[in-house]
């Protein structure tokens, strides 16, 4: 009847036809415009032909339909919003066509029906779910909301609550919590799931259920008292409001839409859903959490690369039982790569094994790891103070005392003990790989593998490739990374890698800020207000004040044209009166532990006026946008100067390491997506006005250029 690129129909029998996707080329289902498009052709035509007595709607691939084509949203992106607005309103014509056919029509929903999967299986009288499927929508992730009449028809099938519980959190659901939440009517098993639907649809053919009362439900207003509609939303509102990352406002615009079209039959409805969808892609959060979905895709496409050329890693080691060293072996080992874990103290490998046992214990308790496999994961760290077993393994990852003198003594010893390829990475978080593979054999097999702390919680490993680091090393540690369920990013050689050099020119705005009479507090607070998870002097006392002097002082050293401190230097001051931070109970905030044993802080009175000493013209009040500006201003140029410099390849890799690695607020999307949002033509004028604080704020020469010809980091 039918055949177009994602949708063909065909009569079965008895004046049944089956809609089905089927994306030409592909293992999947999406809902491009295309099909969307396609869509709106198959129902007219079902609509006009007489002979047609139901419609099954169905799926020939593993999955039903995962959601819509996130490529595309960065066209709509660039669009005006009525525009936008416009376009929404005519695809939604397909589901409100396939909804408004004059026969009954049931949905086999066969595997992940999420977004527009789960919009059009709405758009069906009768939904039959598989065991094995599952659905959802997890529009909020991306910063945005249902926009194919998704928070028009879920309250409307199911109920309010389940409208407000599903779309604001984004969780998908298997089979029987959707049957539950009466959003599917049956749940088969898979091989069942043909003839249930069938059936069904023969059923509703034959009268036997009422097909257009259940339709019926779904173009009127939603089944709630107005009473019971305020209620419901204050509820929901407190709780999103809580449960909603800083200025990620999409969770909250879908349940102020939903307020608003509650009492509304269903296409005026669905005009307030693609109005208010029109208005949520302006976001500054919609378009950054779109670019991370994407470029999450270019990340396992370039770990697809590496795994090619990548030597088979089996069994590693770890030299250094400490808190990095401990960390690792327990990620490799929870992750199914066994690991010796080499020390020279007893104690330390006793404190690395307690701490992994505690670790394993949690996720048995969580119910996330069943006990035996808990035993098989801890059997596979093997604690040892000699090198047992060392001609044996494929990688070492080296996590001792960062002292070269000893990090040489120890890495030329384990290359000796170690086959010629075996790779040999060094956790170093401040020494050059160059310069640690100086006295090494074999430095094509040496790479660094920057871990952050706490290793089993974040997520980013930096991959250094030294100048002599072979690629086949770098792909075989790019590897372990994924293998251990890390990000690995592969960075170039140099003061800081990438990371930790970008953050050090915003640690030092802060010092500087402090010292041109800013209150430290406020700055917390502020850039605490703007998205980050801790303010940057807060951050210094969780780091350690001396670990973070020592770090930064390395790193600016590195780079002596534009990071030289000529100022009083607060970080500094703090270490030569002893306040290391939590570790010590005091740093610019003084620390309790609370009744958990978790260090609480509060302001100092004595912070404030040993940091006096640090402003020689007294405290001044900053404004909220000046005290932004001055921290991220740097941030960016410094981001801009690594990928100027070729630390990374690509600026996916650059904002994704800032995103993993220090929990840069995910609508910011990374240090240049946001300059691409505020536009370079804003950052060079910022710049400008900031040019009497020296060069690190002032932006590249490449920069200036590409503000001129209006270029952007990215391409949406
Ligand atoms: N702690 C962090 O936040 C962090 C973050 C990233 C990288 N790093 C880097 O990781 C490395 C380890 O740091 P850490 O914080 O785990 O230190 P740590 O002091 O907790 O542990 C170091 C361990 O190395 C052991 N050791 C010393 N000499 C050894 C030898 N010859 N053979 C085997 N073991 C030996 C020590 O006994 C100790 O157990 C350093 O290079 C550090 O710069 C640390």
């Amino acid at each position: 009847m039918f055949q177009g690129k994602s949708i063909r129909v065909q009569a079965l029998s008895d004046g049944v036809v089956e809609l089905c996707f089927d994306r030409q080329g592909e293992s999947i289902n999406k809902l491009d415009s295309r099909t969307v498009g396609e869509l709106l052709e198959a129902v007219t035509l079902i609509g006009k032909d007489a002979t047609v007595r139901g419609v099954l709607v169905s799926s020939a691939k593993d999955v039903f339909i995962v959601g819509a084509d996130i490529t595309e949203f960065g066209g709509w992106f660039a669009w005006p919003e009525a525009r936008l607005a416009e376009h929404i309103r005519g695809l939604n014509k397909s589901f409100t066509g396939l909804e408004t056919l004059p026969v009954p029509t049931v949905v086999a929903i066969n595997g992940f029906a999420l977004g527009g999967g789960l919009e059009t299986a709405l758009s069906v009288d009768f939904r039959v779910m598989s065991t094995q499927a599952q659905i959802g929508f997890p529009e909020v992730k991306l910063g945005l909301f249902p926009a194919f009449g998704g928070t028009v028809r879920l309250p409307r099938v199911a109920s309010a609550q389940v409208a407000l519980d599903w779309i604001p959190t984004g969780a998908p659901a298997k089979a029987d919590a959707a049957k539950a939440a009466g959003v599917v009517d049956e749940v088969v098993a898979p091989e069942a799931l043909r003839d249930a639907a069938l059936s069904l649809l023969k059923k509703a053919i034959a009268g036997d259920i009422d097909w257009r009362a259940k339709r019926a439900v779904k173009d009127a207003p939603v089944n709630i008292s107005s009473d019971e509609a305020r209620q419901l939303f204050t509820a929901v509102k407190e709780k999103v409001a809580k449960q909603s990352p800083k200025h990620q406002p999409a969770a909250m615009a879908a349940v102020e839409a939903m307020e608003k079209h509650f009492p509304l039959k269903r296409d005026a409805a669905i005009e307030i859903e693609v109005t208010g969808f029109a208005k949520i892609c302006q976001t500054q959060a919609a378009h950054s959490l779109v670019q991370i979905f994407l470029n999450d895709q270019l990340l396992k496409k370039k770990f697809k690369e590496h795994a090619r050329n990548a030597r088979p890693l089996k069994q590693a080691a770890v030299l250094g039982a400490g808190i990095m060293g401990g960390g690792i072996a327990y990620t490799s080992a929870l992750r199914g790569t066994p690991v010796l874990m080499k020390d020279i103290q007893q104690k330390q490998l006793d404190l690395g094994s307690s701490e992994a046992q505690k670790l394993v214990a949690k996720q048995v308790k969580s119910g996330k790891l069943k006990p035996e496999k808990a035993e098989a994961i801890l059997a596979s760290i093997k604690p040892q103070l000699d090198y047992a077993g060392f001609d044996q393994v494929d990688a070492v990852v080296e996590a001792v005392v960062e002292n070269i003198k000893i990090k040489h003594a120890v890495l030329t010893e384990v290359e000796s003990l170690t086959r010629n390829d075996a790779v040999i990475a060094s956790n170093t978080s401040s020494l050059r790989i160059d310069d640690l593979a100086a006295p090494l054999q074999r430095p094509e097999n040496f790479v660094g593998m920057h871990f952050f702390n706490p290793v089993p919680v974040m997520p980013l490993v930096e991959v250094i490739k030294g100048s002599k680091t072979s690629d086949t090393a770098t792909s075989t540690i790019v590897g372990y990374g994924v293998a251990m369920g890390k990000t690995p990013i592969v960075v170039k050689d140099g003061p800081g890698f990438l990371v930790n050099r970008i953050l050090t020119p915003y640690m030092l705005a802060a010092s500087r800020l402090i010292a041109d009479g800013a209150d430290f507090v406020k700055i917390d607070q502020v850039m605490e207000e703007f998205g980050w998870p801790m303010g940057p002097c807060y951050l210094n006392d969780v780091i350690g004040m001396d670990t973070g002097e020592h770090v930064f002082k390395i790193i600016s050293a590195g780079f002596p044209e534009r990071m030289q401190v000529t100022w009083k230097d607060s970080v500094g001051l703090m270490v030569a009166n002893k306040r290391f931070g939590q570790k010590n109970g005091v740093g610019f905030y003084s620390y309790e532990n609370d009744p958990t044993g978790k260090p609480k802080k509060s302001v100092d009175a004595d912070s404030h006026a040993l940091l006096a000493t640090t402003q020689s013209k007294g405290t001044r009040e900053f404004s909220t946008q000046e005290i932004i500006d001055r921290m991220m201003l740097p941030l960016m140029v410094e981001a801009a100067h690594a990928f100027e410099d070729g630390v990374v390849d690509t600026v996916v890799e650059l904002d994704m390491a800032l995103l993993l690695g220090l929990g840069f607020p995910q609508y910011l999307g990374g240090a240049l997506k946001y300059a691409d949002w505020l536009g370079l033509d804003k950052v060079v004028a910022l710049s400008e006005r900031y040019a009497g604080l020296g060069p690190m704020y002032q932006v590249t020469a490449k920069m200036r250029e590409m503000a001129a010809q209006k270029l952007k980091y990215y391409a949406i």
